[in-house]
């Protein structure tokens, strides 16, 4: 072989018929190149990795009714299902802008949207946070609707490095911009007991609270960091040692759920995110303009509401829809990443 030449490297092996980790997925990680196994995983009700199956599709589309010629924004383009949609509809004289904090994610999705046709003269991608939106506004003009599907993707939950799960080790990180701000690793080491448990009661509900907070704290004591997810949750699992035995695995994994997402919800600032972004809408609405918002937790979902509400009462929205929707039994069963969604929606006066 001549020395030039790239030695063949044999991928890594993985235990069982199926390849269970994120980075073993090599088929789901390449869609274009192994459609046949992506189909057979979205069959079975799962997300490949790599991928984000986008939710309340044609509920989303029903109500914005993109039309071409539009100037339309999708707030959290993740990877870019929603802003396909929306694109296919607004073709060819309208423009999409899509935002997105993570500057991991946005290149890819970028790659695979010019790929698909869809470039600069339709599709403007952002990679900043949607609480900026009266400053996009300067260049855009104002929008005749606006998407926003709140939370994580698929590709952040499932990639160990980003830390945003308890099922596998990695950095305890669980940030979407990785170059701001502090990981969960060190704004968990600066908290006092009485803050963590007071930011697991308020981003989560956690009922828990006060015994995670304290087996937190005294894991430090003894010298032990929490810099992983797996040592987060083996703290959860000691900290609830004390529940019986019938329902001790189900509540763990309702806590390391919760803390995770309230640990997410506070190195994001999730909450001041959206409450700012709440905020601005009406004035980067055109007059008539339409905004969607699908939420995943109940704090989240009574922000959305009560700003909706409240500029409903003044006359800034002259409608919003009445309650929530939720996904159809058959997508909540096709895809269980949908069931805590709910969706909410209002026009402008
Ligand atoms: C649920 S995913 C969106 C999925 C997308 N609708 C799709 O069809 O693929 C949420 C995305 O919004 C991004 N995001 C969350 N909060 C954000 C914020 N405040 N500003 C900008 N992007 C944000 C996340 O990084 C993530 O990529």
């Amino acid at each position: 072989m001549n020395n030039n030449e790239k030695k063949h490297q044999r991928r890594p092996r993985y235990k069982g018929t199926h390849p269970k980790s994120f980075d073993a997925k090599y088929k789901e990680l390449q869609p274009d190149k192994y459609a046949d196994t992506i189909e057979k995983v979205i069959q079975k009700g799962n997300t490949p990795a790599g991928m984000h199956i986008p939710i309340c599709v044609n509920e989303i589309i029903d109500f914005l009714q993109p039309k071409p010629g539009q100037i339309g924004l999708d707030a959290t383009l993740g990877y870019g299902g929603h802003t396909l949609e929306i694109l296919k509809k607004i073709a060819p004289s309208g423009h999409l802008y899509a935002l997105d904090q993570d500057p991991i994610e946005i290149k890819r999705t970028k790659e695979r949207l010019e790929k698909l046709g869809y470039n600069e003269n339709i599709l403007s991608i952002k990679n900043i946070n949607f609480s900026d939106i009266d400053y996009l506004v300067l260049d855009s003009g104002p929008f005749d609707f606006i998407l926003a599907d709140l939370g994580v993707s698929s590709m952040q939950i499932d990639n160990p490095q980003r830390g945003f799960s308890f099922k596998t080790e990695g950095p305890l990180d669980l940030r979407m911009n990785p170059n701001k701000g502090v990981s969960a690793a060190i704004r968990l080491r600066e908290l006092s007991k009485d803050e963590i448990q007071g930011m697991l009661i308020e981003n989560s509900d956690e009922p828990y609270a006060d015994k995670i907070a304290q087996a937190i704290i005294s894991e430090y004591r003894k010298g032990n960091m929490i810099e992983t997810t797996t040592k987060l949750y083996h703290t959860i699992q000691k900290a609830l040692s004390f529940l019986s035995k019938d329902i001790k695995d189900d509540e763990i994994k309702k806590s390391a759920q919760r803390t995770f997402q309230a640990l997410r919800i506070d190195v994001n600032h999730e909450f001041e995110s959206l409450y700012d972004f709440l905020e601005k809408l009406p004035k980067v609405l055109k007059s008539q303009g339409k905004v969607a918002i699908l939420s995943f937790h109940s704090g989240e979902d009574r922000l959305v509401k009560k700003s909706f509400q409240l500029n409903a009462r003044q006359g800034i929205y002259k409608e919003i829809s009445e309650g929530v929707i939720r996904p159809s039994m058959e997508e909540q069963s096709s895809n269980s990443r949908s069931r805590s969604a709910k969706l909410r929606w209002a026009i402008k006066s």
